[in-house]
C-alpha cells in the first residue's frame, strides 16, 4: 500500500521532468496541473494518513521534491519562452529604416559673437571677470567718475530696484571694472562679458536690455600705444586681417582722453554700403586712458600706475555681421529665427 503510493508521486517527478510543452497555452495548463491551487499533488498529501509512521517523514520529503521539480520546470519553460519572444521581436526590427534625424540646438548668435570676442583677447592674456547684473550705485557709477547730475543716472535711464535710489541693473559692464580695481592689485587685465540693462522704449534699433564687453588694462606704464595696438590687433582678428581702425575724440566720464573707435567696414571692404551709410567706416566702442581720479576712487595709486579701458556692445556688430534688421529678433527665442545659425559655432 504504502509503496504504491510512493511510487504514484515518483510517477509523477518522472512526468514533470518529461513534460515538454511549446506553447504559452501548455506552459499555462503544466502550472495549472502541477502548481495551480488544486495542482495533482494536493490529494497526496492526504494519502499521508496511509503510510506507516516511519515512513511518513520520507514521504513527506518526497512529495516537496515533487513540488520543487514542478517549481523550477516552470522556471526553466518560461525562461525558454520569454527568450524566444524577445527573439522574435528582434528579429521583426527592420534593420534597413532610416534613423530619426537628430534635432541638433544651435549657439545663439550673441554667444557666437561673445565667445569669438573672448577667445580673441584671451590670446593675450586677458582673464574673464563676470560680475553680478544687480549693482550698486556706486561701483556703476560713483567709482567710474560720473557725477550727481550725469544724464544716465537719470531714472529715465537707470532701472532702480524698487523703493531703491542704491540699487540698480547695471547700465553698463564699466561697473566690473570698479569691482576689480577694488579686490585686485595691477598688473590688472580683464575682460567682462555680460549682460546690461537701460530702460528704453524696445523698438527695432534699440532694446532695454542688451550685452556688452569691456575691457580694462593697468599697469605701470600703460599707454594710448597700447590701447591703440590692442584694438588694432582685436579689430584684425574679429573682422579680417586687413581691416583698418580710427579713433575719434570723444567723451567718457571714466577716461581721459575718450574715443570712439571705428573699424573700416567689414560688410563691403569700406567701398560704401548702407551698413557703414557710405562713408566706409562703422562704430565699434568707446575706449580711453582710465581716467586717474577712478583709479584713486578704487584705491589704486595713479602716480605709479596708468591704464586703458574699452567697451563695447554686442547686439549692433551681430546685426551686421548676421544681416539681422530688428534687435528685438535677438531675445524672443523664436526657433525660426534660431535655427538660421545652425551652422554658426
Ligand atoms: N560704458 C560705456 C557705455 O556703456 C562704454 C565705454 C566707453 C566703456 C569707454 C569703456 C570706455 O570702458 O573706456 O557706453
Amino acid at each position: 500500500m504504502a509503496a504504491e503510493i510512493f511510487a504514484k508521486v515518483e510517477q509523477i517527478i518522472t512526468d514533470i521532468q518529461a513534460a515538454n510543452p511549446q506553447t504559452a497555452e501548455d506552459i499555462e495548463q503544466f502550472r495549472i496541473k502541477y502548481l495551480g491551487s488544486k495542482n495533482t499533488l494536493k490529494p497526496l498529501m492526504g494519502e499521508m494518513r496511509n503510510i506507516p509512521n516511519e515512513q511518513k517523514r520520507d514521504f513527506g520529503q518526497l512529495v516537496n521534491r515533487a513540488k520543487q521539480v514542478a517549481e523550477s520546470k516552470f522556471q526553466e519553460l518560461k525562461n525558454a519562452a520569454d527568450a524566444a519572444a524577445d527573439d522574435q521581436a528582434a528579429a521583426s526590427i527592420d534593420l534597413t529604416v532610416p534613423g530619426e534625424p537628430m534635432n541638433l540646438g544651435a549657439r545663439h548668435p550673441l554667444a557666437v559673437m561673445m565667445n569669438k570676442i573672448i577667445s580673441i583677447f584671451e590670446k593675450i592674456g586677458f582673464e574673464i571677470a563676470e560680475e553680478r547684473e544687480i549693482e550698486d550705485d556706486w561701483h556703476n557709477f560713483t567709482a567710474m567718475n560720473t557725477p550727481e547730475d550725469h544724464p544716465a543716472r537719470d531714472m529715465q535711464d537707470t532701472y532702480y530696484l524698487q523703493n531703491s535710489t542704491e540699487m540698480l541693473l547695471r547700465t553698463h559692464t564699466s561697473s566690473v571694472q570698479a569691482r576689480t580695481m577694488t579686490t585686485q592689485k595691477p598688473p590688472i587685465r580683464i575682460l567682462a562679458p555680460g549682460r546690461v540693462y537701460r530702460n528704453e522704449t524696445i523698438s527695432a534699433r534699440s532694446h532695454c536690455q542688451f550685452h556688452q564687453v569691456e575691457g580694462l588694462y593697468i599697469d605701470e606704464g600703460v599707454s594710448f600705444a597700447d590701447l591703440k595696438q590692442t584694438l588694432l590687433y582685436f579689430s584684425q582678428e574679429m573682422f579680417g586681417e586687413k581691416t583698418q581702425i580710427r579713433l575719434r575724440p570723444s567723451y567718457f566720464p571714466f577716461t581721459e582722453p575718450s574715443a570712439e573707435m571705428d573699424v573700416s567696414c567689414f560688410i563691403c571692404d569700406a567701398k560704401g554700403c548702407n551698413i557703414c551709410k557710405y562713408t566706409g567706416w562703422v562704430e565699434i566702442l568707446g575706449c580711453g586712458m582710465v581716467d586717474p581720479q577712478v583709479l584713486e576712487n578704487c584705491g589704486i595709486d595713479s602716480k605709479k600706475y596708468t591704464g586703458f579701458a574699452f567697451g563695447m556692445g554686442i547686439e549692433r556688430q551681430a546685426m551686421m555681421l548676421y544681416d539681422i534688421n530688428d534687435i528685438r529678433l535677438l531675445f524672443e527665442n523664436d526657433v525660426r529665427f534660431l535655427q538660421q545659425f545652425q551652422s554658426a559655432l
